[in-house]
């Protein structure tokens, strides 16, 4: 048997993951995310067919990619949508397809999901209040999303994973409200610094740091910490103790674990990215259009090489980059 391809950057990480965007449109207007008026719709035909991003996926697998993660804007909002994902499950050699999703749709769309492949969901839910939850979406319906996770537990799928991003003043007060769902449902929450990628005037005070959340959690409750599964991402995870659940804190801003990072990402319009905080991209459209496998791994396999080292977005002098998540896919 072939030993299969591993993929190394120049700083000796092994990079085994791929975020694939989607689409850049979302049903939801959250407000870390995107500014009220949403943003400036990329045309339909700068959007990557399904054809495309197989292309992309597969020649990702064929070195050495392992996991991927369809992201958007919100995946589901795309038309044929599942019938992509049935496509993706059956690359040979992708052992791990999961998808994040804001779970509005995902009532409608477990059992399909599932059936199509989709190994594991996880869901952004910021606030199990529905007042808060709709002043952060601008919108969103939180009674939809809990049925979203229901449907999925019935389709069979594991609980899915929880991102909260927790700001001071909005929605910090409910932290050891998302710390009692690890307990009482098994729930994997994963608590996310807020990251300032839009231009928001006095982002600074929302900011709250994972060492205080911790803390937070741990003046009420016993915690374990738990080992890295192999295609971890970035979180520090623990547990209640005696729980079934996990929690997860994601120091975007403040913590350092650059140094394991294990993924590339790749935009709905075909835009490789090495850091999700670096301006470098590369445009994967020049290997697409008209499809050239070979230059496509190659170029794929420079990006690897390429990654930066480390972000500095939490140093003196940080220069929004304005982005929004909606157009990296988080
Ligand atoms: N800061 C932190 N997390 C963010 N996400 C999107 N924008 C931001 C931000 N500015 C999160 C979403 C979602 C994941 C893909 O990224 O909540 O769970
Ligand atoms: Fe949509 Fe996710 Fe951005 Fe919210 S964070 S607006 S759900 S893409």
């Amino acid at each position: 048997m072939n030993k299969p391809m591993q993929l190394t950057d120049s700083h000796g990480r092994k990079i085994n993951y791929l975020r694939l965007s989607v689409t850049d449109r979302c049903n939801m207007r959250c407000v870390y995310c995107m500014p009220p008026e949403g943003i400036a719709k990329i045309r339909h035909d700068a959007v990557l067919s399904y054809e495309e991003l197989l292309l992309i996926a597969e020649a990702s697998v064929s070195l050495g990619i392992e996991k991927i993660r369809i992201t958007g804007g919100e995946p589901l909002v795309r038309v044929g949508i599942v019938g992509f994902l049935e496509k993706l499950s059956r690359i040979s050699g992708l052992r791990h397809l999961a998808l994040t999703t804001n779970g509005l749709l995902l009532d409608h769309l477990a059992d399909d999901l599932h059936q199509a492949g989709v190994q594991r969901l996880n869901v952004s839910l910021d606030s199990l209040k529905p007042d808060t939850f709709r002043e952060i979406t601008r919108g969103g319906d939180l009674a939809r999303v809990l049925a979203g996770l229901d449907a999925a537990e019935r389709a069979g799928f594991p609980p899915p994973k929880i991102n909260c991003v927790i700001m001071r003043g909005i929605n910090d007060d409910e932290i050891l409200d998302f710390a009692e769902l690890t307990r009482r449902r098994g729930s994997a929450v994963r608590f996310i610094e807020y990251m300032p990628t839009l231009k928001v005037d006095g982002w600074q005070r929302y900011c709250i740091s994972g060492d205080e959340i911790l803390e937070r959690i741990a003046a009420r409750y016993a915690l374990e910490p738990l080992d890295k599964g192999r295609y971890a991402g970035p979180s520090c995870d623990f547990r209640i103790t005696g729980s079934s659940g996990s929690i997860g804190i994601i120091t975007a801003v403040s913590g350092h674990f650059c140094n394991q990072c294990n993924r590339i990402r790749v935009t709905s319009t075909g835009q490789a990215k090495g850091c999700l905080f670096s301006d470098q991209k590369t445009d994967l459209l020049p290997y697409l259009r008209p499809p050239d496998r070979e230059r496509l791994a190659e170029v794929l396999r420079d990006i690897v090489s390429g990654k930066p080292e480390r972000h500095d977005i939490s140093s003196q002098g940080y220069k929004h980059n304005n982005f929004t998540m909606s157009q990296v896919g988080g």
